[in-house]
């Protein structure tokens, strides 16, 4: 079996209790005040708890969080860019104890997800961490958004894990890091590149995992299906769009699909970092960090995403970052390229908007196959279609 890369941190952390100390949590839990936690935190708790997000044990307390926001590290100096934390009401954060413990239970479902012990409670200046994190405190950016909608107050902790939440549709596409890490020993690769997306699958990002995979052994493809804006394709869409494409184009035996349950940030420069860590986490050796990466309309340069890694060291990070060029199909030279490869004009490079190609998939049509691979097109084609029929209308 090949040897898997070093979590970050150096250990994997798992935080899911079971067997007879989860059944004996359960019956403690019923005695500890129950707070209240969404959609969001319950993905957030999940990861920590299978050590996605190692080397945190827990949601950030106050000196993590402010080391985090200022310098893109745990207080311990450990790379770490985007705050993970557990707000809470007013109301709520009154009935808490530092030294005490609480039961963390989901909003709509009643579940008791976890047993947190509060080691910290504080309040942010969410202003100053939308300048530092989003390095915009405009509300119309989606992160920002978010962050300004979640109360001021949180609450910092090692959490124990006892229930997970319920698997989405593409169940079969779920694997914890700790899965990941043995299957990729199992298949012997020593060298595997992750892939973020959020995005459906172009020609673009085939062309740039395909480099990458001519210098590798394996691709993971790892799109991300947690909490996204609105507007942006479905996770199920996406995913069918992966599909169709590896069943078509990719060797079986060199990739591996898996989705990330993580909500998008929309945080580009900084998310690109977190990205890159829990891929580590992951198993993967090298990450992908192509053009704008998560990012959102023009709040990040085309290339800040790359540039913010040269902060930090390759011992630090752990993981090698890939850096792709904005690419694109020339037709002179016939083939997907980029400035680095090509020396034709602007004029010779197909560029499509997002708002071009979501009306000729609106109106049936397929957009270039220079652009989509046919296969793809046709199920946003049926994406499309599904999201202006509703089934029940
Ligand atoms: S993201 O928000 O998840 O980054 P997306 O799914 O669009 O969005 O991108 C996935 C990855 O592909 C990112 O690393 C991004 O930088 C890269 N990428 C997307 N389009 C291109 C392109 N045309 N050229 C180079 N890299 C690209």
């Amino acid at each position: 079996m090949a040897e898997t890369i070093k979590p970050h941190g150096g250990v994997l952390i798992n935080r899911i209790v079971d067997g007879a100390e989860r059944e004996a949590l359960l019956e403690h839990a019923k005695d500890l005040y129950a707070l209240k936690i969404n959609k969001w935190s319950i993905s957030d708790l999940d990861l920590i708890g299978v050590g996605a997000f190692s080397p945190l044990t827990g949601f950030m307390g106050k000196e993590d969080y402010e080391s985090v926001v200022e310098r893109m590290r745990l207080a311990d100096g450990t790379v770490w860019s985007i705050p993970i934390t557990l707000p809470v009401e007013q109301g709520a954060a009154e009935q808490l104890c530092e030294g005490k413990q609480v039961a963390l239970v989901g909003d709509i479902d009643d579940v008791v997800y976890a047993i947190l012990n509060v080691q910290s409670i504080y309040n942010v200046d969410q202003k100053h961490e939308a300048v530092k994190v989003f390095k915009t405190d405009n509300t119309e950016h989606p992160g920002v958004q978010k962050l300004l909608s979640r109360p001021s107050t949180h609450v910092g902790g090692s959490i124990q894990v006892l229930n997970r939440p319920k698997l989405g549709k593409f169940e079969d596409f779920y694997f914890d890091p700790s899965e990941t890490r043995r299957i990729f020993a199992e298949k012997g690769w020593r060298t595997v590149v992750g892939f973020q997306t959020r995005n459906p699958v172009h020609r673009a990002h085939e062309y740039i995992q395909k480099s990458a995979m001519e210098i590798v052994d394996a691709l993971f493809l790892n799109p991300l299906v947690g909490e996204t804006k609105s507007d942006d394709i479905s996770a199920d869409v996406r995913m069918r769009s992966y599909l169709a494409l590896l069943e078509n184009y990719y060797p079986k035996d060199r990739v591996f699909l898996g989705v990330f349950p993580a909500a998008m940030r929309y945080a580009g420069p900084r998310e690109a970092i977190f990205h890159a860590m829990v891929r580590k986490n992951y198993g993967c050796t090298h990450f992908i960090v192509g053009r704008d990466h998560a990012g959102v309309g023009d709040y990040y340069g085309t290339y800040e995403a790359q540039e913010i890694f040269s902060n930090f060291t390759a011992e630090e990070l752990g993981i090698t970052p890939l850096f792709f060029e904005h690419s694109f199909f020339c037709t002179k030279c016939g083939n997907m390229a980029s400035s680095k490869t090509c020396p034709h004009d602007k004029a010779d490079h197909m560029h499509l908007s997002g708002t071009k190609v979501r009306a000729l998939l609106r109106n049936g049509h397929c957009p270039p196959i220079e652009f989509t691979r046919p296969e793809v097109a046709e199920i946003l084609i049926d994406g499309m279609r599904d999201q202006l029929e509703p089934a029940n209308s």
